[in-house]
C-alpha cells in the first residue's frame, strides 16, 4: 500500500505536510508514518501526483469537478475577472455584475419559482445560511415556535456547527458536543443497511417516511421548522432512494406545514442526469443548497435558492442579518458562470443522462458480481460498490470501515482514486468522462477489489 515516497522532491513534501500542515477528515497519525499523496497536476479526469505518476479521479475531487480538470476557459475568465474588479462586496446595497448574472441563470436553471439566490463560499456554510433563514422565515409568519430541523441518519450537510448537527454521522457529533438544539435525526431510506429480510427497498423508503411523520407527531408539528435531505444521499454511501420515497415526504411536510428543503451541493449540476436531484426524483423544494459543481470545484462558491414567496416573506423583515465577505465574489461567480455556460453548450447533463450514465451504472453492475460486493447502487454518475463479508446475508465487515479503507487504498495504488465511506467504495467522476475512461475505472477499481481480498484474507 501506498507509502511515504522514495522521490527525494516528494519526500520533502511530505516532510513539510507533516511538520505544518492539519488535513480535514484525516487521522494525523497516519499522516505521520505514511506520509500524504502530493498531486502536482491535472488533465480531463487525470490526476498527476509529485512521483510523475498518472491516475484517474474517479471522485471528480471531493464529488466537484464536474467539467474536468485543465479548462483553460475557466482560467481565462477568472484571470479577466480578476483584472476588472478582483473582488467587491454585496453588503450595504453594492452589487457585482457576476454576482446578478449568476443569480439570473441560477434562477433560469432551477426548477420551479426558485427564483432568488443567496451566496456564500461553500456547501456548509450554505446549510447554515439555510438555518438561519428558515428560523427567521417562521418568525416572521409570527410561528416563533416552529425551529426544529429534521434530518437523516448518514446525511452529510458540512462540517460547521449547524451543518454539521443537520448531518446524521455520530462521529461527527463526538467532535464539538453536537447536535445542537434544534436537530433531530430519523431513519433514511437506505435498505442496504436499513431495510428487513422481509422488507423490499420500496417498503424501507415507505418507512423512512413514515419516520419523518412520526417524528413531527412526536415533536409537534408547531415546533418544526424543516425537514432537510439530499435527493441523492452522497458522503453517506451514495444511497439512490425508490421512487415512493420523496413524493411522500413532500407530502407529509406539506400536510404539517414544514419547509423542505434539498441540499444538492453533490446532486446539482448534472450529477444525477438533470441540472438538480429534485428534477430526477420530482421534489418541489423551498430551499435548495449548491455548490461544488456551480464551478466545478475550480474556485469555491455556494448559494442557497429559495421560492418567490419565502423570499417575500423574508424581504418584509427588515435587514437580513447575515452574510459572509465573499458572499457573490465576482471571480467566483464568473467562472461559475462560465463552468455552466460551457456545461450547456457541450451537454453534459443530457451525456450524463443518455450516454455515460447508463454505460457507467452497467459498468458498477458488472462490478456487482465480486465476491465482495454486495450490491452496487447509483444513479447518473453517483454510484456506490457495498462491500460485504456475507453477500447473502449482508453481514457486515467488524470493525466497519477497515475493509473499504484498505480496498481505497488498493484502488489508489491500481491507479484510480475512489472514497471509502465505512466499508461502502463510492465513484463520482467528472461529467466528461469518457467511455473509455469509464473502462479504465472499472478495471482498476476490480483490481483494487481483488488486492483487498488477497491481502485481508477474506
Ligand atoms: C450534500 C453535501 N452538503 C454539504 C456539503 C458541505 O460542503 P462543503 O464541504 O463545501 O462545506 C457536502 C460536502 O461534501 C455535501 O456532500
Amino acid at each position: 500500500m501506498t507509502t511515504t515516497s522514495d522521490t527525494p522532491r516528494t519526500r520533502d513534501w511530505q516532510d513539510l505536510d507533516r511538520r505544518h500542515h492539519v488535513h480535514p477528515f484525516v487521522d494525523p497519525q497516519s499522516v505521520k508514518e505514511r506520509g500524504t499523496r502530493v498531486i502536482v497536476g491535472a488533465d480531463g479526469c487525470h490526476l498527476v501526483d509529485a512521483d510523475g505518476r498518472r491516475i484517474l479521479d474517479a471522485m471528480a475531487g471531493l464529488w466537484c469537478v464536474n467539467l474536468g480538470y485543465g479548462r483553460r476557459e475557466l482560467a481565462r475568465v477568472a484571470a479577466a475577472q480578476m483584472d476588472e474588479l478582483p473582488y467587491y462586496n454585496t453588503f450595504f446595497r453594492s452589487a457585482t455584475v457576476p454576482a446578478i448574472e449568476l443569480a439570473r441563470v441560477l434562477a433560469e436553471l432551477s426548477p420551479g419559482t426558485l427564483g432568488h439566490a443567496f451566496f456564500s463560499n461553500s456547501g456548509s456554510e450554505a446549510n447554515d445560511t439555510i438555518v438561519r433563514l428558515v428560523r427567521r422565515y417562521w418568525d416572521l409568519k409570527d410561528r416563533p415556535t416552529k425551529k426544529t430541523f429534521i434530518s437523516r441518519i448518514y446525511a452529510y450537510h458540512g462540517s460547521t456547527m449547524a451543518a454539521a448537527s443537520l448531518g446524521g454521522f455520530a462521529k461527527m457529533h463526538e467532535m464539538g458536543d453536537l447536535p445542537l438544539p434544534g436537530f433531530e435525526h430519523i431513519m433514511p431510506p437506505y435498505w442496504y443497511a436499513f431495510g428487513t429480510d422481509a422488507e423490499t427497498p420500496a417498503d424501507t423508503a415507505a418507512r423512512a417516511a413514515r419516520a419523518l411523520e412520526e417524528k413531527i407527531e412526536e415533536l409537534g408539528a408547531e415546533n418544526v421548522a424543516a425537514f432537510i435531505g439530499e435527493p441523492v444521499i452522497g458522503a453517506g454511501g451514495v444511497v439512490p432512494p425508490p421512487p415512493n420515497y420523496w413524493p411522500e415526504v413532500q407530502r407529509i411536510c406539506r400536510e404539517n406545514d414544514v419547509l423542505l428543503v434539498c441540499d444538492e451541493v453533490i446532486t446539482g449540476f448534472g450529477r444525477t442526469g438533470e441540472w438538480f436531484g429534485a428534477q430526477t426524483f420530482g421534489i418541489d423544494a423551498d430551499f435548495m443548497s449548491m455548490a461544488k459543481g456551480m464551478s466545478s470545484g475550480y474556485l469555491p462558491i455556494s448559494a442557497v435558492l429559495m421560492k418567490d414567496e419565502v423570499f417575500h416573506v423574508l424581504s418584509e423583515g427588515g435587514v437580513i442579518q447575515h452574510g459572509y465577505t465573499y458572499s457573490g465574489h465576482p471571480v467566483s461567480a464568473a467562472v461559475a458562470i462560465e463552468n455552466i455556460r460551457l456545461m450547456r453548450q457541450e451537454g453534459l447533463v443530457e451525456r450524463v443522462r443518455d450516454d455515460v450514465g447508463p454505460y457507467y451504472q452497467a459498468a458498477l453492475q458488472r462490478l456487482a458480481e465480486h465476491p465482495l460486493v454486495g450490491e452496487a447502487r447509483g444513479v447518473g454518475l453517483m454510484g456506490a460498490l457495498e462491500l460485504v463479508k456475507d453477500t447473502s446475508t449482508r453481514e457486515l465487515f467488524e470493525p466497519m470501515g477497515e475493509v473499504g479503507m484498505a480496498c481505497h487504498e488498493h484502488c489508489y495504488d491500481a491507479g484510480v482514486i475512489v472514497r471509502a465511506m465505512r466499508d461502502v467504495v463510492c465513484t463520482s467522476p467528472p461529467l466528461s468522462i469518457t467511455r473509455d475512461e469509464i473502462d479504465e475505472m472499472t478495471e482498476k477499481i476490480r483490481i483494487g477489489l481483488d488486492r483487498t481480498v488477497e491481502t485481508l484474507g477474506l
